[in-house]
């Protein structure tokens, strides 16, 4: 993720990296929301994703969440390349991950990110079980490419 593209090459990124077992992770999991609260502390890592608002100047930093996403796509195709399972999640209070690590307000809890191997035979309540052998879906081209080409 270090090496992702950024505007100005401003790096907003931060992150919180937590191992399962240490205190840190548990501050991490007690912020996550609904089912995400279920599987997401079976996980080996939780990483906070964060986003740096303003830079040194107080310049705000306007495109930090839209490279902050783009570094975790990276963080993502790097570790799935290794073998490793990778979700992200929004469902989590970022005021929880603020007060727990003193982050004041230039920095942005956006999303928490599990790591981990992917274990089929994993006891989870059925609806979590079902969606982890969902097919996956998608939303057709055109109703993503905006002026129609090179579809009509
Ligand atoms: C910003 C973001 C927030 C997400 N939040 C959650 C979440 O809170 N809980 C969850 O289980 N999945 C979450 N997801 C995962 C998406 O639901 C998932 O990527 C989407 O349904 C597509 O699934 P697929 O990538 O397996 O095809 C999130 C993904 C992103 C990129």
């Amino acid at each position: 993720m270090r090496w992702s593209a950024s505007a100005s090459n401003s790096q907003p990124w931060r992150i919180i990296v937590t191992a399962r077992g240490a205190d840190d992770f548990t501050q991490v999991a007690n912020a996550l929301q609904g089912s995400n609260a279920v599987w997401a502390p079976r996980a080996s890592m939780l990483i906070v994703a964060c986003a740096r608002k303003v830079d040194d100047d107080g310049n705000v930093l306007r495109w930090a969440v839209y490279d902050l996403g783009q570094s975790v796509a990276w963080l993502t195709a790097q570790a799935e390349s290794m073998g490793l399972s990778v979700h992200q999640m929004g469902g989590f209070d970022p005021d929880v991950i603020a007060r727990a690590f003193d982050l004041g307000e230039d920095i942005e809890p956006v999303a928490v990110v599990a790591i981990g191997r992917f274990d089929a035979e994993a006891s989870l309540p059925e609806q979590l079980r079902g969606r982890e052998f969902a097919g996956r879906e998608r939303l057709p081209l055109h109703d993503i490419v905006l002026n129609g080409w090179p579809l009509d």
